[in-house]
């Protein structure tokens, strides 16, 4: 490898945002066929690092070489031309326009007479996503897509530029098993043709998997580059947190009281099937199912984001009427959706977002004053060391586990009963997950009846106190704590 030149080298990368220094200079190469991850905490410069090379952010200091050639200014086309593309974190698809015109955006394919052709740009799309192992309909509105298909459309998009330096910036938090192995696969193929890879994630497992070498940063510093080969899961943790981590998983013993949730026979359209179960005062009620067994559903259909077509829901022994999300909020409940940007006011800096919900509307005499509302923002803040500390940026300038934290405080300041979690730890990292998991745990303790949502084994059996797993919309088995395996969770949620 070390015989030609590298196909990208940045070096002594610096950049500040106001309040930030969120890049140290930082020096950074990449080969032709290499996959070199990049990880970090949330917060850590990772994005930062490929906006400046995807020339959609400028650098404050630094030079980039691509094929030996310095590149003195880049922007988003200039960064296009030079083979370089970008799936980004936060999607940038178009939600009002179809699957393959997003793909084709900019370039749809044209007939002699130069009009569009429609036909062509449905056959290429399909056949583009088919390539990444999925199958729905190119016509299809991307607002109307799962977040996984929205991902793979977005990177079905990037990949018909076949761009020779590729950035995927963390590609399969949405992803399920097997659309994570078909991207895998596909990052193999690119490999072999000599496309270098830049991999960002917080699975750690995937740095073995597809990577030949990783490099950590911290708060904007580049700690080291490794060879995969010495970079163990213990190694990678304490270069990127700098600090053994003790628990990963903090659960206590709690003591579990009354029911406070009961859901009989609950039904919805297409998704679920005569579901019952309950949850109870302290208890942490684990939900484990494969990608798209019903889970969110199930989450939905509580929260009122969905109607029931059968079923009764009774809070704490009255049957509740809930066909909204104002009323699941009345009746006590909060809901940590999967997809926090549907969740979050971009524009709006943390306080508001903190505060607003429809939390008014529990109380409509609890009017908080403007400086109530900054003091209790402070307060979360300093609790969830949300970083940077700085309460009246935008929520969008957040790194993903940030806002994920701030979407929490919501529902611990709303005072919920019952607190619905769908993937919580989805994109954060694992610093942040320990103290998404503390701050799951302390509710737990002070009464708040959990229900968890996780297709991660690791995170149910270590937190959950009993645990239901799903499989097309039925639960299949009951487990109380300490009872489930890794195996009989997988076997029960992929009953076929
Ligand atoms: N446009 C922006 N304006 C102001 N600050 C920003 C902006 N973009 C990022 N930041 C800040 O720069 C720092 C690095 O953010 P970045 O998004 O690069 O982190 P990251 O490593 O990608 O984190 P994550 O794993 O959560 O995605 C953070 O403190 C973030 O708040
Ligand atoms: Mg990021």
């Amino acid at each position: 490898m070390a015989a030609s030149p590298p196909l990208l080298r940045m070096e002594q990368i610096d950049k500040r945002f106001p309040g930030v220094h969120a890049l140290k200079q930082v020096s950074f190469d990449l080969y032709a066929g290499e996959v070199h991850v990049l990880l970090g905490e949330n917060g850590a410069g990772k994005s930062t690092l490929m906006k400046i090379l995807s020339g959609s952010l400028p650098r404050d200091g630094g030079r980039i070489f691509i094929r030996s050639e310095e590149i003195k200014h880049l922007n988003p086309e200039r960064s296009q031309a030079l083979g370089i593309g970008m799936v980004y974190q936060e999607f940038s698809l178009v939600p009002s326009l179809s699957a393959a015109e997003n793909i084709f955006l900019g370039h749809l394919p044209r007939n002699p007479l130069g009009m569009i052709d429609w036909a062509e740009t449905h056959r290429r799309a399909r056949k583009s996503l088919a390539s990444l192992g999925v199958n729905f309909d190119p016509h299809t509105e991307v607002r109307q897509l799962s977040v996984a298909e929205q991902q793979l459309t977005e990177i079905a998009r990037i990949l018909a530029k076949e761009p020779q330096i590729l950035l995927l910036d963390e590609p399969t938090s949405a992803l399920s098993d097997t659309e994570r192995e078909t991207l895998f696969d596909i990052i193999r193929r690119l490999q072999a043709r000599g496309v270098g890879i830049i991999y960002i994630s917080h699975r750690l497992q995937e740095v073995q998997q597809v990577g030949q070498r990783v490099t950590v940063l911290r708060d904007g510093e580049l700690i080291e580059t490794l060879p995969v080969e010495k970079a163990d899961t213990d190694t990678l943790i304490n270069m990127m947190v700098g600090r053994r981590l003790t628990e990963q998983y903090p659960k206590s013993e709690v003591k579990i009281g009354d029911a406070v949730l009961r859901v009989e026979h609950l039904s919805s359209e297409d998704a679920l099937h005569d579901l019952s179960f309950e949850v109870h005062r302290g208890e942490i009620l684990g939900i484990f199912g494969l990608m798209g067994a019903g889970q969110t559903e199930l989450a939905e259909v509580l929260f009122g984001l969905r109607p029931r077509s059968a079923g009764h829901i009774f809070i704490e022994g009255r049957e509740a009427h809930i066909r909204r999300p104002a009323e699941a909020i009345r009746y006590g409940m909060g809901f940590l959706a999967r997809d926090r940007r549907a969740s979050l006011v971009p524009a709006q800096p943390i306080p508001p977002n903190i505060t607003l919900a429809d939390v008014s509307q529990v109380s409509p005499f609890r009017l908080l004053s403007l400086r109530d509302e900054v003091r209790t923002a402070g307060d979360f803040v300093r609790d969830l060391s949300i970083r940077p500390p700085i309460l009246n940026r935008p929520v969008m300038y957040l790194s993903g586990g940030n806002q994920q934290k701030v979407c929490l405080a919501r529902w611990l300041f709303s005072g919920a009963k019952i607190l619905i979690v769908d993937e919580p730890t989805r994109g954060i990292d694992v610093g942040a997950k320990a103290e998404v998991f503390g701050l799951i745990d302390r509710l737990a303790q002070r009464g708040v009846a959990i229900i968890m949502i996780s297709s991660e084994m690791p995170e149910v059996l270590a937190m959950a106190d009993r645990t239901l797993v799903m499989h097309e919309g039925r639960f299949t088995a009951e487990y109380q704590r300490g009872e489930a395996t890794q195996e009989l969770l997988l076997k029960n949620a992929s009953m076929s």
